[in-house]
Formats: C-alpha cells, structure tokens, sequence
C-alpha cells in the first residue's frame, strides 16, 4: 500500500493539490502518463468528425432554405385561378355578395355599384385585417374595427388608420355569371 503523502511535494505544509493538466518533464500531459494509449489517426478523426459536423449542418440549412423556397412559391402561386362566384341577376345593383376567394381562408366581397360596375376586394382591412362590409347607404366599404373607409369603386383607403388599398380581385361576368379571375397585383 502507498504513501498518500508522498504522491504530492511535502515541504512540510501539507500535500499540495494534483495539478490538471500540467505537464510532466516530457510535456506530455499528466493524463497521458495515467491513460498512455493513442491512436495516430486521432487527430485524423477529430478533423473527419468536424467535417461531418459542417456537412450536417450545411445540409439541415439547405433544407430549410428550399423549404423556405417552395413556400414562397406557393404563396406566390396561391393568387386564384377562375372561379364561379354567383349569378349576377343575384347581386343587383347597390348590393354585394360576399365568397372567399382566393382559398376558403380568404373572405372576399363582391360589390354591384350603382351604375352597374362590379368591384371585388379582399375583405381583410389593410389596417390590422378585420373584415370590411359594404354600406349602400353611405356608398362605402367600412371596417368597424377602427373606423377604416375604403372607396368601393377603387378599394383606396379613404378615412381612418388604413393606409393602403382593398386586395382587389379581378371579376368578369360570363352568361350571366360572374367570375374572379384572380388577384389583382399578387
Ligand atoms: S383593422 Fe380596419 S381600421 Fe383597423
């Protein structure tokens, strides 16, 4: 059995604290004494190990970036193709009618003005998006959130805090029907 005291210098105050870490007279490392086994491709290893990192790393960002991509171009292509709305003997002058158009996420509004026009708009205020309604009585779209007014023959903000015009959604009537051909400036 060993000497605990003698494994550390004695000058008579004691065992002094193994130091970690500190070199032997080769300046080796004191592990290296007590775990004395290597491998020459270690340091081959380290380097191969951080190269995999990198690839795996490089490979989870290429990922989410066509992710990120395919999204994108599926927004962009999400901006309506023809669709049946209604008949138009159905909305007739000074009414709307409301569809969501262009995913049955989207609410939309289809307003007959007086004179025969017909407007379509997102219904989604381009303030903080509450739904716009049509008021025939004071010939508007309003939104009741903040009191927004949006022109109901160009979808342009009119009064309020909006800013910015209605999405408006292009419209035709064919035999009698009419149609969203898509939105406008998507
Ligand atoms: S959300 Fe429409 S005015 Fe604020």
């Amino acid at each position: 059995m060993t000497d605990p005291g003698a494994s550390g210098s004695d000058h008579g105050h004691g065992v002094d604290p193994p130091c970690i870490g500190c070199g032997d007279a080769d300046g080796q490392p004191i592990w290296r004494d007590e775990f004395p086994v290597t491998s020459e491709g270690e340091e081959r290893v380290a380097r191969r190990d951080f190269t995999r990192y990198l690839l795996a790393a490089s490979g989870v960002f290429a990922a989410g970036t066509i992710g990120a991509a395919a999204w994108a171009s599926l927004q962009r292509s999400n901006t309506g193709g023809p669709q049946r709305i209604v008949e138009l003997a159905e909305v007739p002058e000074g009414t709307d009618h409301l569809f969501r158009y262009p995913t049955s996420a989207d609410p939309a509004i289809l307003v007959h003005l007086a004179g025969g026009e017909l407007r379509a708009f997102s219904q989604r205020c381009t303030h903080l998006g509450c739904v716009v309604f049509w008021q025939p009585d004071r010939d508007r779209l309003y939104c009741p959130c903040h009191e927004g007014v949006f022109d109901p023959g160009s979808g342009s903000a009119v009064a309020g805090p909006p800013d910015r015009p209605l999405t408006r959604i292009d419209v035709e009537v064919r035999d009698g029907v009419v149609w969203a051909n898509g939105v406008e400036g998507a």
